[in-house]
């Protein structure tokens, strides 16, 4: 498999020998993407009970993991940034020397790969060929994780065809952190449930994952490179590498923009991307570029262009059912990978949510019989499909384009039950990042144990900024050197709550009636007051068609609230005391102007009171 590939690289053949005869595999395989090898090590992984095959005619070609229950999603707590300088990785990081941390990490993959196959991924985040593309490398012991980087990366002999002596790349070292002795039999779900570590060099821009083989912290091409090791190459070479999907929205004429929205994991981005407008707005249509990450760049025209530099999507698979995203459940109809969600007794899959009401019996995540009202979640809250993007229904024309796609809004949003209001577009650039860098999602109890506390979630960056956040927010402050015409900024939330804890606005489709409000702003045409946030729509600037939503629901689910303002502004300053002198003086600036206006008690109270 892959012997004929050519490999025409010195610094990558030293390289991948150094791992070898540090991890001490039993055989070294390098990718060379095809059907064929895919096919292989599926088969292998059947064998070992790793995968288990769905039914080939209700989830063609699809495949079960069930992963160890320690393993199951992202571990920011074991997720360190490793700058030369601790100050580099900022407050919101774990930092230790590079050079302690190479100890720690020399230690524990000495001999990690014995009894395994080593694989050599050649991958592209980003179409083949774009300017905006960046080429990596990933060394795993787990073929896992080579199924699921070839749906997620452009992968295999197109890649390597592309490298040559000068390529630059961007090294990633993964293990699951559990040698085998000899003649001892593996476990379907190899981890380290003692001890993982993921890892960020951002000076030698290469990753090190040790001890999980769940996602996020395994393909080391999504959150790893394309946003920790890619935001530090987008702050040096005058790009962002951001948490936003990317959608595409045509008017009833057949005018067309793109917007790029951030989100904080687990608030909908697939949904929104994968948006199918209501009924009564048919004749608008949403295309779906991305649905996780966006690499902006500006062209030679000074035009900010966003590709997706991901080709699968890893989505959540609880919650997506026919009424919340029709659109996913067609695109992981077949070929999909699904992991930790449940198996139904017909050899389908099935998770919380993706119907009313349940199957009478079903197999849960951990292997275990399960029936409705056992007490117990059928699939864990974080199982994941991975699936081809180009399978999406909605997938945009541009999806594959080299060039990407023009950037005309950035929206951002997070999770809040209260002050924030439905949308607001911010006056001016720097008003628009200071907003964004403020977003926040309000906490859970299983997260944190303090229910209803802002966690700020600066543009949903926070767990994946590669750099000290105060030095990202001067980026973006900078941005408008760079472009010649700088996007529309908005800010929502879909998520504020009544007094009865009940959801203001539907969401799902009907954010449909958000972004036609957005796409004619965005034109000059659609109608805004101003408030103290910025412009607003008033009720009759948004289209209701088919929706029974009152000019009353609308002005509470766009209240300011004055009091509950003077309180977010003190917070914001709390946040930026943890920030330190890396703050921007703008931020001050713009943070002591709001609050005083609010403690002015001149704000309009909502959009209404101006009328
Ligand atoms: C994700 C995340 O998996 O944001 O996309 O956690
Ligand atoms: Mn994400």
């Amino acid at each position: 498999m892959g012997e004929e590939m050519q490999i025409n690289n010195q610094d990558l053949l030293n390289w991948v020998n150094e791992i070898a005869a540090l991890t001490k595999p039993t055989n070294i395989h390098w990718c060379d993407g095809s059907e064929e090898e895919n096919q292989k090590l599926i088969d292998m992984m059947i064998a070992s009970g790793t995968l288990k095959k769905l039914n080939e005619t209700l989830r063609p070609n699809s495949y079960l993991a069930l992963s160890n229950p320690a393993d199951v999603a992202r571990v920011e707590d074991r997720t360190f940034i490793c700058s030369e300088k601790q100050e580099d990785a900022g407050p919101t990081n774990n930092w230790m020397a590079p050079a302690q941390m190479q100890e720690t990490l020399g230690k524990l993959f000495d001999g990690c790969m014995q009894g395994r196959t080593m694989y050599v991924i050649p991958f592209c985040m980003g179409p083949l060929g774009s300017p905006i593309s960046k080429i990596g490398f990933e060394i795993t012991d787990s073929p896992y994780v080579v199924i699921n980087m070839k749906i997620m990366t452009r992968m295999g002999a197109k890649v390597m065809a592309l490298v040559n002596e000068n390529t630059e790349y961007v090294k990633c070292v993964h293990s699951v952190g559990m040698p085998l002795a000899a003649g001892q039999k593996d476990v379907t779900w190899p981890c380290n449930a003692d001890t993982k570590y993921i890892v960020h060099y951002p000076e030698q821009k290469s990753i090190w994952s040790f001890g999980s083989g769940y996602g996020g912290n395994a393909l080391l091409g999504k959150k790893c490179f394309a946003l920790r090791i890619a935001s530090t190459l987008g702050r040096e070479e005058g790009w962002l590498a951001e948490h936003m999907l990317i959608l595409g929205v045509q008017n009833p004429q057949g005018e067309k923009k793109y917007v790029t929205a951030a989100f904080p994991s687990a608030c909908g981005k697939t949904n929104f991307a994968m948006l199918i407008p209501p009924k009564e707005m048919q004749d608008w249509k949403i295309t779906t570029v991305g649905d996780d990450i966006a690499w902006i760049k500006p062209d030679l025209n000074g035009q900010l262009r966003a590709i997706n530099p991901e080709a699968g999507f890893f989505g959540v698979a609880p919650g997506t059912s026919f009424k919340t995203n029709p659109n996913a459940m067609l695109t992981i109809a077949k070929n999909t990978i699904f992991t930790n969600v449940a198996l139904t007794p017909e050899g389908d899959v099935w998770w919380e949510g993706m119907t009313d009401t349940p199957p009478a019996k079903l197999t849960d995540w951990q292997g275990n019989e399960w029936t409705p009202g056992c007490g117990r979640n059928a699939a864990h809250p974080n199982a994941r499909f991975t699936v081809a993007a180009s399978q999406c229904p909605s997938a945009d024309e541009n999806m594959e384009n080299p060039a990407g796609v023009p950037v005309d809004a950035f929206i951002f949003g997070g999770r809040r039950a209260d002050t924030i209001p439905l949308v607001s577009q911010a006056k001016d650039w720097n008003t628009g990042v200071y907003f964004a860098s403020t977003v926040g999602s309000e906490t859970t109890a299983a997260a944190t144990g303090a229910v209803g506390v802002v966690r700020r979630d600066p543009m949903a960056m926070l767990p994946f900024c590669g750099y000290n956040v105060g030095d990202y927010f001067k980026h973006w402050l900078k941005m408008p050197n760079r472009v010649a015409k700088t996007p529309e900024m908005f800010i929502v939330n879909w998520f504020r709550k009544n007094e009865q804890g009940k959801f203001m606005w539907p969401g799902y489709g009907d954010n449909m009636r958000v972004l036609k409000w957005m796409f004619e702003r965005i034109d000059g045409k659609a109608h805004a007051i101003e408030t103290e946030l910025g412009f607003a729509p008033q009720y009759k600037d948004i289209d209701w068609s088919g929706l029974d939503f009152s000019n009353d629901q609308f002005n509470a689910a766009m209240k300011i609230d004055n009091e509950k303002w003077q309180m977010e502004f003190a917070s914001h300053k709390e946040f930026f005391l943890t920030l330190k002198n890396s703050l921007p003086t703008e931020f001050i600036n713009i943070q002591e102007t709001k609050a005083m206006a609010f403690r002015k008690a001149g704000a309009p109270a909502s959009p209404e009171a101006t009328m």
